[in-house]
C-alpha cells in the first residue's frame, strides 16, 4: 500500500488521542479525572474496543465555529466487552469543548444507540458534558431530542447505565434520567437550571454541589442510584452492575457458579427478629445471610432507607431484593419508598430478573405531610409495579404485614407466586394498638380504669392475628417456614419458577396508565 495513504491514516489516530489538547487533558487529570479514551479503556476487557465515527466533524459555522474543529466531536464511541460479553459505550471527552453537545456530537450517541438497540446490547453513558453546545443553537437541541427518543425506544429492551463524571448541565440531564442507572462520581453534579441562584440569608450563589452534588441525588432526590469516589470505582461499579443484567429483554441474566452451598441452613436467621414487636432489627442481616454469600449489590443505598432494593444471587442465580427496613420508620412505606420499589421492580420484570420480597411492613406512612405530596398516587405504583410483574415473584413475611403494606408488598393477591412465612409474622388489617382503639372505642370511653381494658384488648388481638396462620389456613400463605430454611426453600422455588409462565394471559393493550 501507498505508505502515504498509511501514514495519513496513523497520523490522524495521533491526533484523535490529543482530544482538545495536551494543556486539557492535563487539566482533567489535574482534577482528579480521567480522559474519555481512559475511562474506556478502564471499563472495557483489554484490548476490546472498536471505535467508531473518529473522523466525525461538527458543522457549524457561527461563532468562530469554523475554526474550531476536533476529530470525533467531542465525544468517543464504539463497541467492546466487559467480561465477554459485548457493550456499546459512549464518552464525552470534557478537554474538547468542555464536551458539550452539537448536532454532530448528538448524532454519534444517536447511532450508538441504534446498533445497541439493534444487536440487543448494553448501553453505556460516559457523562461529562456542558450541556447542549451554545454555538450550535437548535441543531444542538434537535440532538438532544433525537438521543432521548431512543432512550425511550431502548427503555426494557437493553440495559442503559450513566456515569456522571462532570458535570451534566440543564437538558443533558434526561439521557441519563431516562436510563435505567445513574452513577455519580464525587466530582459530579447534575442540575436543570444553573447555579445563579442566590441563598435568601447569605446573598452567596448556590454552588453546584449544593444544587446537584451526588450528596443531593442520592440521598434527598433519588436521581443518583450509587455514588463512587472517583472515575475507576464508577468504572468497576459498572462492571458489577452488568454481571447481574442479561444484554436485552429476550435473555435470562447470567447464571455464575458459586461456592455456598444452596443446601445452607443459617441458624443466625432463627435469632435475628427481636421478641418484642416493636423492637427494630436490621433487614440487611436477613438480606445477606439468605443470599449467596457477598453478592448483595444495593441500589438506591442513601435514598428513602425505609425500603432496600438491589442484586444478589442465589445459587448463583441473580435475583432483585425488594424489602422493608424495620430500623427506618420502622419500616413504613412513604413517597420515595414507593417510587423506589415500584421503578426497580419494573426493572426487574423487563430484564427477566425473578423478585425475592422481605416483608415487614406496618403500613403507609401516615401524616399531612405525606398525603399532601400525594402518598396515594406514589404507594399505588407499588401495586402496579408488582401486579403487571410477569417474573417469578417469591415473598417472606418476617414480621409485620399490615393493612395496605401487606396487600402492596407482593402479596399472594397481586400475583406472588410463593408466600412463606416465618413463625414471628403479623397479618392483620391494621396493628394492635389502633385496632383496639377504634373496635373498642365505646367500650373504653365507658371503663372506669381503660388503660387495662386496652391492654387486655391488644393482647386478646395480638394473640388472634399477630401470627401467620390465619392467612395461611386460607391459603394465601403457601407455608409457615422456620427461618434457618428459608435459603434453601427459596433457592428450590426459584428453581421451579425459572419455567414459569404467566397462567392468566392479559388482554392486549397499548399499555397501561401507571400512576405517576
Ligand atoms: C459550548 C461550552 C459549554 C456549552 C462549556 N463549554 N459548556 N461550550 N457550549 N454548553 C466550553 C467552555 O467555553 C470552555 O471552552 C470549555 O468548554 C471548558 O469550560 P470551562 O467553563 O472553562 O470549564 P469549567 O470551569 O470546568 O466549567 C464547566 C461548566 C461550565 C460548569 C460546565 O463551562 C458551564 O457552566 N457551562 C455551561 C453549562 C450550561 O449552562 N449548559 C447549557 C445548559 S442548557 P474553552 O474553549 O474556553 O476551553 C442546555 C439545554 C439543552 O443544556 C436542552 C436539551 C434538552
Amino acid at each position: 500500500m501507498d505508505s502515504e495513504k498509511l501514514e495519513l491514516l496513523r497520523k490522524l489516530r495521533e491526533e484523535l488521542k490529543k482530544g482538545g489538547g495536551l494543556d486539557r487533558i492535563e487539566k482533567q487529570h489535574k482534577q482528579g479525572k480521567l480522559t474519555a479514551r481512559e475511562r474506556i479503556e478502564v471499563l472495557l476487557d483489554p484490548d476490546s474496543f472498536i471505535e467508531y465515527d473518529e473522523f466525525v466533524l461538527h458543522r457549524a459555522t457561527e461563532f468562530g465555529m469554523r475554526e474550531r474543529k476536533y476529530l470525533g466531536d467531542g465525544v468517543v464511541t464504539g463497541v467492546g466487552l466487559i467480561e465477554g460479553r459485548p457493550v456499546a459505550v459512549y464518552a464525552q471527552d470534557f478537554t474538547v469543548m468542555g464536551g458539550s453537545v452539537g448536532e454532530m456530537h448528538a448524532m454519534k450517541i444517536a447511532k450508538l444507540l441504534d446498533m445497541a438497540l439493534k444487536l440487543g446490547i448494553p448501553v453505556i453513558g460516559l457523562n461529562d458534558s456542558g450541556g447542549a453546545r451554545i454555538q450550535e443553537g437548535v441543531d444542538s437541541l434537535k440532538g438532544y431530542g433525537e438521543i432521548f427518543y431512543r432512550n425511550v425506544l431502548a427503555s426494557g429492551v437493553i440495559p442503559q447505565i450513566v456515569a456522571i463524571m462532570g458535570p451534566c448541565a440543564g437538558g443533558a440531564v434526561y439521557s441519563p434520567a431516562l436510563s435505567d442507572f445513574i452513577i455519580m462520581t464525587k466530582k459530579s453534579f447534575m442540575f436543570i437550571t444553573g447555579p445563579k441562584v442566590v441563598k435568601a440569608a447569605t446573598g452567596e450563589e448556590v454552588t453546584y454541589e449544593e444544587l446537584g452534588g451526588p450528596q443531593i441525588h442520592a440521598y434527598h432526590s433519588g436521581v443518583a442510584h450509587f455514588v463512587t469516589e472517583d472515575d475507576e470505582e464508577a468504572l468497576d461499579l459498572i462492571r458489577r452492575l452488568l454481571s447481574y443484567l442479561p444484554s436485552n429483554n429476550m435473555e435470562d441474566p447470567p447464571i455464575t457458579k458459586t461456592d455456598d452451598d444452596p443446601n445452607r441452613m443459617d441458624y443466625e436467621l432463627d435469632d435475628l427478629v427481636p421478641d418484642d414487636p416493636e423492637t427494630p432489627y436490621d433487614m440487611y442481616d436477613i438480606i445477606t445471610h439468605v443470599l449467596d454469600k457477598d453478592s448483595f449489590l444495593e441500589v438506591h443505598k442513601f435514598f428513602a432507607p425505609n425500603a432496600i432494593v438491589g442484586f444478589g444471587r442465589l445459587d448463583g442465580i441473580p435475583v432483585g431484593i425488594v424489602a422493608n427496613q424495620p430500623k427506618v420508620f420502622a419500616g413504613a412505606l412513604d413517597i420515595n419508598a414507593s417510587d423506589k420499589i415500584a421503578r426497580f421492580i419494573r426493572f426487574c420484570d423487563a430484564f427477566n430478573i425473578p423478585i425475592i420480597t422481605f416483608v415487614d411492613v406496618p403500613g403507609f406512612l401516615p401524616g399531612t405531610a405525606q398525603e399532601q405530596a400525594g402518598i396515594i398516587r406514589h404507594g399505588a405504583k407499588i401495586i402496579y409495579a408488582y401486579s403487571e410483574a410477569t417474573v417469578p415473584l417469591l415473598t417472606i413475611i418476617v414480621r409485620k404485614a399490615y393493612g395496605g403494606g401487606y396487600i402492596a408488598m407482593a402479596s399472594r393477591h397481586l400475583g406472588a407466586d410463593v408466600v412463606f412465612a416465618w413463625p414471628t409474622a403479623e397479618i392483620a388489617v391494621m396493628g394492635p394498638q389502633g385496632a383496639v382503639e377504634i373496635i373498642y372505642k365505646r367500650k373504653i370511653a365507658e371503663a372506669p380504669n381503660p388503660e387495662e381494658l386496652i391492654k387486655k384488648f391488644t393482647k386478646e388481638y395480638r394473640e388472634k392475628f399477630a401470627n401467620p396462620y390465619i392467612a395461611a389456613s386460607r391459603g394465601y400463605v403457601d407455608k409457615v417456614i422456620e427461618p434457618h430454611e428459608t435459603r434453601p426453600l427459596l433457592i428450590r422455588s426459584l428453581r421451579l419458577l425459572l419455567s414459569k409462565r404467566a397462567l392468566k394471559p392479559r388482554i392486549p393493550k397499548k399499555h397501561g396508565v401507571m400512576p405517576a
